[in-house]
């Protein structure tokens, strides 16, 4: 007998899909037979698309300029493998907003099943006194209050059919502290609060939630940052190179299965052994 990931009759929510990571769960997800939605501020057919990067900060102008936003161009990639697929123009921090995304996804789709809280905002760095309260403040609307939002919105859903899954992406910033990542590091560690909490309220709906811990993936994110910076973080893990938008997937898809079902609260580091003692 063979095991398989089969997510065959499944709708899943990544949220943050438009590039790096969060394409990378929609494609796969599709793959294990899920439908996929991908909600994401940058959607590339919109017209505000270059405004909306402009308040969001300098990775998403730099997605904007370089062509890297897909939202729409990864949902026709789902749709060519023969299941359903949106992508939706949807602002994580704004609650109605998210109830819109949700109550289009069920209407549209007939359900929601899967959650991944993928939006992030990873493009504040520097050491704490020189991080900027509008960026703190950014941070935390997205990384923890969006999360907040979608979960919300999908819940009533998941608790009705008596099948959920959320998976929420934290980070090594979260679990092991990050130089210069005083915002990032600490919406990721609260991001582990929130994901325990769900798993025990969750239970009694036969809903889960797990947190995936990733170390330094080498997304369109990490090209963009110094080499030498890159180089350094590699050489911490016990392969001594980077993870692939593939490795988060594939983790994220097996959480979501049936294989998963007993599996709730955790953390899985997804890591290389980062945060191993390597010398
Ligand atoms: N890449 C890594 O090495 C790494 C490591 C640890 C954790 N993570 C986490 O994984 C997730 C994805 O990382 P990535 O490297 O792909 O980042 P990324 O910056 O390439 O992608 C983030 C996505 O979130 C979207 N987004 C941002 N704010 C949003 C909002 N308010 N509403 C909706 N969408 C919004 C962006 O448009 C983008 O598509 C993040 O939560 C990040 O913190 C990544």
């Amino acid at each position: 007998m063979s095991i398989e990931i089969d997510l065959g009759g499944k709708v899943a929510v990544v949220t943050g899909g438009s590039r790096g990571l969060g394409r990378a769960d929609a494609l796969t997800l599709a793959r294990a037979g899920a439908d996929v939605v991908i909600a994401d501020i940058l959607v590339e057919s919109d017209a505000a698309v270059g405004e909306t990067a402009e308040r969001y900060g300098v990775l998403a102008q730099a997605a904007v300029a370089q062509g890297m936003v897909r939202t729409e161009s990864t949902a026709e990639e789902i749709r060519a493998m023969g299941r359903r697929s949106l992508a939706l123009k949807c602002d994580i921090t704004e609650r109605e907003q998210v109830d819109a995304m949700v109550a289009r996804v069920v209407a549209e789709l007939g359900s929601v099943d899967i959650l991944v809280n993928n939006a992030g905002t990873l493009d504040h760095v520097g050491q704490f006194h020189d991080q900027s309260t509008a960026l703190w403040e950014r941070d935390l609307r997205v990384n923890l209050t969006g999360a907040f939002h979608c979960v919300q919105a999908v819940w009533p859903h998941m608790k009705e059919r008596r099948w959920g899954r959320i998976v929420n992406m934290a980070s090594v910033a979260g679990t092991l502290g990050g130089f210069g990542q005083a915002s990032y590091s600490t919406t990721k560690a609260g991001i582990l609060g929130l994901t325990r909490t769900l798993a025990m309220e969750g239970g009694r709906h036969n809903i889960t939630c797990n947190a995936i811990v990733p170390g330094i993936i080498g997304t369109e994110a990490f090209h963009m940052a110094s080499a030498a910076m890159n180089e350094r973080i590699a050489n911490r893990t016990v392969f001594k190179r980077p993870g692939e938008p593939e490795d988060i997937a594939n983790a994220i898809a097996f959480l979501c299965s049936d294989l998963a079902r007993y599996i709730t609260g955790i953390e899985l580091n997804v890591s290389g052994g980062v945060e191993l003692f390597v010398f």
